[in-house]
């Protein structure tokens, strides 16, 4: 729900009304290979104090690879999450750059800003803070994985590609630049992304969750990450993308638990962060958005047709408690964006759906800061990786 070296693109990626700032080439090569494997395993931090994901078998083997335990920096340290050793700020402001907007298409709420189009479907804001959180997130991810972009074996010559949600788009920009002759489109219920992208991309005003306009069987790699709380009916959602991948073509989903997980048993049942994510799967059942839909998905996707190739399944670490430098310095930027979350889910998912006042939720913010920020806690999201194919495809080619 909250949820590269830093990665090829940067935070300042030129939303709305800038030139998007060129990236770095990323890896040409996303075929998960042992040279990929190997990237992971010396110089990911995903893979740095704990054993790695191994890469998936280009053979179309299945499985789930996990890390193993990270090792928490046992020095003292108080609970405050402290920068003061390293270069980034403890504000997350001086991580965060705004950028202007030129699109007004929207809603204004509890000094928030939020989609106009199917108003209300999505219960978090589109301003400046919420794309920067988006862009910072892409950044998190990226260093997680290594530096890699995606992770299906697409091949070289994708024609036509699709991310689902796509935010600000800085995945797709990203994937665009990355496949030249490749068709790209980004869909969003907000218009907050650039309009210099590269030519081959282009961004649409859609809802991923009505019926979709395009034509069966035309997308050779159809992606979505950190859906988790914008969905309401994944089965649907994953019908439809089966529907319109080629036959051969891929799906790929990143999404985060919302549930933090600690391999030391660090985080008390009745912590102010066990509370916040009873609460907000509650009030996200009420609504009919299922906040834990990422350790669903992978179940879903079988019933949706798709065959399991590989699951990966990384950890993100809540804060700066991991020993190794790089994975402490991922804590440091997932604590940043996590405590940019925190009001933005509050204000739509315990204030708009369960009732509390702003004072009570305030409050609760105040003891789930601290939690968020105790070194104390292991704390650790997981995020999953999975990359699919429809299993029609598998069908054909095991035909004799
Ligand atoms: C947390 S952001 C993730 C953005 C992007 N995928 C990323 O990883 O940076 C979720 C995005 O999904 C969009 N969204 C929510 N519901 C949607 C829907 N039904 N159809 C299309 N986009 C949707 C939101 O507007 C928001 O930009």
């Amino acid at each position: 729900m909250a949820s590269s070296p830093l990665p090829s693109s940067s935070v300042d990626h030129g939303r709305a009304d800038s030139q998007p700032t060129t990236t770095a080439e990323p890896s040409k090569d996303p075929i998960p290979s042992s040279s990929a494997a190997q990237q992971h395993s010396t110089s990911g931090p995903a893979s740095a104090a704990a054993s790695p994901p191994a890469a998936a078998s280009p053979g179309l083997t299945s499985g789930t690879v996990t890390q193993g335990v990270i090792e928490p920096d046992v020095t003292p340290a108080d609970d405050s999450a402290s920068d003061a050793d390293s270069g980034v700020g403890s504000d997350s402001q001086s991580i965060l750059t705004s950028l202007a907007s030129t699109i007004t298409n929207y809603v204004y709420k509890n000094g928030r800003r939020y989609a106009g189009f199917r108003e209300g479907n999505y219960i978090l804001p589109n301003d400046e803070l919420e794309c920067d959180r988006h862009d910072l997130l892409q950044h998190i991810y990226r260093m997680l994985f290594g530096g890699e972009l995606l992770f299906a074996p697409i091949g070289d010559n994708p024609q036509r590609m699709l991310d689902i949600g796509t935010g600000t788009g800085i995945w797709a920009m990203d994937l665009a630049d990355m496949y030249p002759s490749a068709e790209v489109i980004g869909t969003d219920l907000s218009p907050i992304q650039p309009k210099w992208v590269p030519p081959n991309l282009q961004f649409e005003i859609d809802d991923a969750e009505s019926e979709w306009t395009y034509q069966p069987d035309t997308f050779d790699f159809i992606h979505f990450q950190n859906l988790t709380g914008a969905i309401r009916n994944w089965p649907k959602l994953l019908s439809q993308i089966y529907t319109h991948l080629k036959p051969g073509g891929w799906v790929e989903a990143k999404e985060a638990d919302v549930i933090a997980q600690s391999d030391t048993g660090s985080i008390p049942a009745e912590s102010a962060l066990r509370r916040w994510e009873t609460n907000c799967i509650h009030a996200g059942n009420l609504i009919g958005l299922q906040l834990e839909s990422a350790r669903k998905l992978k179940q879903w996707m079988e019933e949706a047709g798709f065959v399991d190739v590989v699951d990966r399944e990384y950890k993100l670490p809540s804060n700066p408690w991991p020993k190794d430098e790089e994975m402490k310095l991922l804590g440091r930027y997932q604590h940043a964006q996590y405590m940019d979350a925190l009001q933005a889910f509050a204000l739509g998912l315990l204030v708009d759906v369960l009732g509390w006042t702003r004072e009570e939720m305030e409050v609760f913010l105040v003891d789930l800061r601290k939690d968020l920020s105790n070194r104390r806690f292991h704390a650790f999201h997981v995020m999953y990786v999975l990359f699919y194919l429809p299993t029609c495809f598998l069908l054909m080619l095991t035909k004799p």
